[in-house]
Parts: C-alpha cells; sequence; structure tokens
C-alpha cells in the first residue's frame, strides 16, 4: 500500500494528479491531510475544486511554532504509519508537514517518496530551504521537476539511481483545469478586464513578518496601482499582519485567499504577476505570464532561464524597475522541458516499477 500525504495550500495542487493516477490504476492507497492548513479558504475549497478525495486519515495539526507544528505532525503521523504499514510514504514540496513525516517514516524504516526533489534557494533562513534538504537526504525515490533539481542533489552527494525527473505535477493541475477556470471569468467577479490587471501573493515570512519589510513591498504596489488595477488575495499571515500594523495599501484591492480556479483563472489574464510564492513562478511559466518574484533568490531557476520570471528583490526600487522590465515585452511561451500535463502517469510509473509485481 502507498501513503500519500498533503499538508498545506500548495500540496493539495501538487499532489492531486498523483492521488488520482494512483487510484486510476487500482493501487492500495492511504491519503492522510496533516491539517497544517485548515481553512475552508486554505484547504477545503482545493479539495473540491481539484476533485480530490476525502483524505481517510485527517490530523488536524493546524498552526504553530516551526518546533510545535513539526512535532505535532510526528506525534500525530506515527501511529498511522504502523498502523496502516505502507511500503511507501509520497511527500511533496517544502512545508513543515513534508518533513515532519518524512523523518517520522524513515526512523521507521518505511521507504519516503519526495515530489519535487532537489530545488536549492542556498537560503539557509528560509524554513522551505531546510525542509527540502532534510527531506531529499531522507527520501529514496527523488522526483525532480527540472534540471537544476538533478544537478543539486548530484553535489549534495545523492545516489543518482535515486532520481527521476519525471516533470511538474503542478503543471498537471494547471493543464487539467484552465479551460474550467477560464470559463469562469473570475475578474469579471472584480470588474477587472482581462490583459489589464496585476495579481499579488505575499506570505513568506521574511516579507511580511517584520513592518518595515511589508511596508516597502506595499509601496511599490501603491505606484503599480497608480496605472492599473492591482488585485491582492492575502494569505491570513499576511492579512493578521496588515490589521496588526494598520497597513492599508492605498488603491490595491486586498481580498480573501481564492480557490484554485478563480485564482488560475485570474493569473491566466493577468497582465502582470507579483508574488513570493514558488508555486506562482511555475505556474506563470507555464501559462506565458509576467511573473515578478519578490525576493533575492529563486529554487526555480528555470522560470528565470524561460524569460516569464524576473527576480525583483524586495525593494520598493528593485520591484518597480523589474516590473516595467516585465511589461516591456510579451513573455515567451515555450516551457520548460517535461512540464507537459503529463508528470504524474511518468511518476506513478516509476512508484509501480519500484513496488514491483502486486
Ligand atoms: C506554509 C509553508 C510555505 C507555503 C505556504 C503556502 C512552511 C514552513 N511554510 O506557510 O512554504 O508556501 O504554507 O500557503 O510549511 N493560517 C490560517 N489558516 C490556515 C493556515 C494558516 O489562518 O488554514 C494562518 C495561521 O495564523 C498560521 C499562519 O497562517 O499561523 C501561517 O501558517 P503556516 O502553516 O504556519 O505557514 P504558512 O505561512 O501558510
Amino acid at each position: 500500500m502507498i501513503l500519500t500525504v498533503v499538508g498545506a495550500r500548495p500540496n493539495f495542487v501538487k499532489m492531486a494528479p498523483i492521488i488520482s493516477e494512483i487510484n486510476r490504476r487500482g493501487m492500495p492507497q492511504i491519503f492522510v491531510h496533516t491539517g497544517q492548513h485548515y481553512d475552508e479558504k486554505m484547504s477545503a475549497v482545493f479539495f473540491d475544486e481539484l476533485k480530490m478525495p476525502r483524505p481517510d486519515v485527517y490530523l488536524g495539526v493546524g498552526s504553530g511554532s516551526h518546533a510545535q507544528q513539526t512535532a505535532r505532525v510526528m506525534t500525530a503521523f506515527e501511529p498511522v504509519l504502523i498502523d496502516h504499514d505502507p511500503k511507501l510514504v509520497v511527500v511533496a514540496g517544502d512545508v513543515n508537514s513534508t518533513l515532519a513525516c518524512a523523518l517520522t517514516a524513515s526512523k521507521l524504516h518505511i521507504p519516503v517518496a519526495h515530489v519535487e526533489a532537489g530545488l536549492r534557494s542556498f537560503d539557509r533562513t528560509m524554513p522551505e530551504e531546510i525542509n527540502r534538504v532534510l527531506t531529499d537526504h531522507l527520501a529514496e525515490l527523488l522526483f525532480i521537476t527540472e534540471p537544476s533539481g538533478r544537478e543539486n542533489l548530484r553535489k549534495e552527494g545523492i545516489d543518482p539511481a535515486k532520481m527521476h525527473f519525471v516533470g511538474n505535477t503542478m503543471i498537471d493541475s494547471l493543464e487539467s483545469f484552465l479551460p474550467r477556470a477560464l470559463e469562469r471569468q473570475p475578474w469579471q467577479t472584480f470588474g477587472l478586464h482581462p490583459d489589464e490587471y496585476a495579481l499579488v501573493t505575499l506570505h513568506r515570512p521574511a516579507n511580511v513578518d517584520t513592518p518595515d519589510a511589508l511596508a516597502e513591498i506595499l509601496s511599490a504596489l501603491e505606484e503599480l496601482a497608480r496605472w492599473q488595477p492591482v488585485l491582492f488575495p492575502a494569505h491570513p499571515r499576511t492579512v493578521a499582519r496588515l490589521q496588526a500594523w494598520g497597513l492599508q495599501p492605498r488603491g490595491v484591492r486586498v481580498i480573501e485567499p481564492l480557490g484554485y480556479l478563480d485564482f488560475l483563472g485570474l493569473m491566466a489574464r493577468a497582465r502582470l504577476v507579483l508574488t513570493d510564492s514558488g508555486g506562482i513562478q511555475e505556474e506563470t511559466t507555464a501559462l506565458g505570464v509576467p511573473c515578478v518574484t519578490v525576493r533575492e533568490n529563486t529554487e526555480r531557476p528555470v522560470t528565470i532561464e524561460a524569460g516569464t520570471n524576473q527576480l525583483a528583490g524586495t525593494s520598493r526600487g528593485g520591484i518597480l524597475a523589474a516590473a516595467a522590465r516585465a511589461g516591456a515585452k510579451p513573455a515567451p511561451t515555450t516551457r520548460p522541458e517535461l512540464w507537459d500535463g503529463r508528470a504524474a502517469p511518468r511518476l506513478v510509473d516509476v512508484i509501480e516499477g519500484w513496488i514491483g509485481p502486486r
């Protein structure tokens, strides 16, 4: 039996096609949600829209400090593993749930597969970087989304036989749901016109957890809002900070987090996307939409090479300069290798081969 795990918003989009492919092949599967994200808007809506099955097990760990959250996942996950004794645990991405489940499984000698292995920002102040490095070193099967992943893992001494370059399952979800997302014309809900607005997301601790850093970024957004509508579906972490510090960016429309389909539709027809998310850098690349990444580094260099993504840094000047560059020419539309909507079947082929005859 294969045990698949999700915990936080980006996991849902990456795992949905894998869970469905495992089910389609009739392979025995137990599906676990750690509950790291638990709101209707951060979790339930994604299950509905991505047509994911209800989790077999819900750990309900919720929010907390890094140590608390990681420890709660481990404590709740261990008895599930002992109960079900799976042949393989499949985790995705770089969130606290990813590392917590990988660590718990490997201590019980249960092999781990890591979806989205090998990405590196080389910035150990990011919690996600710690989660990525450690999860990769625990994993038996490493599923790689872009060529940099293989290179990074090789440099860290990981056995190449464990690496499988299968492409990006997040783009499988995008391919499956884009037509439905566009049909909804979500821009109309906000009185926007296609190709005329900027779409923003921000949630990284480095950007939103200090008033100075957040105010600096907001001042760039205010300037952009003088020239075009700026729509900002804000993560709960960011909303809490905006409220605590009484920050209200002038002219910027701050709204609640959106579901997968509305966000995908809005992203596909945005003139410009500004974000500090990892997944959105990839989705804009697949869509050929210009993206300004409000960070000093990216673990997804293929999005820069593709020409859709610009690293802006986090200063007002850097963000505005990158936005001007992004607007100057249409974004190219060549997709990175194997971002073709067929990553999940390739990945499950590898798992099937690894598990052997049933
Ligand atoms: C987590 C991931 C990050 C990912 C992001 C996507 C880690 C270390 N970080 O960050 O890599 O990009 O998810 O969103 O795992 N909250 C709610 N409702 C929820 C979930 C969270 O209100 O359903 C609030 C809580 O106040 C919580 C805060 O958001 O304290 C942060 O949530 P948490 O899961 O700790 O990290 P994220 O910032 O979401």
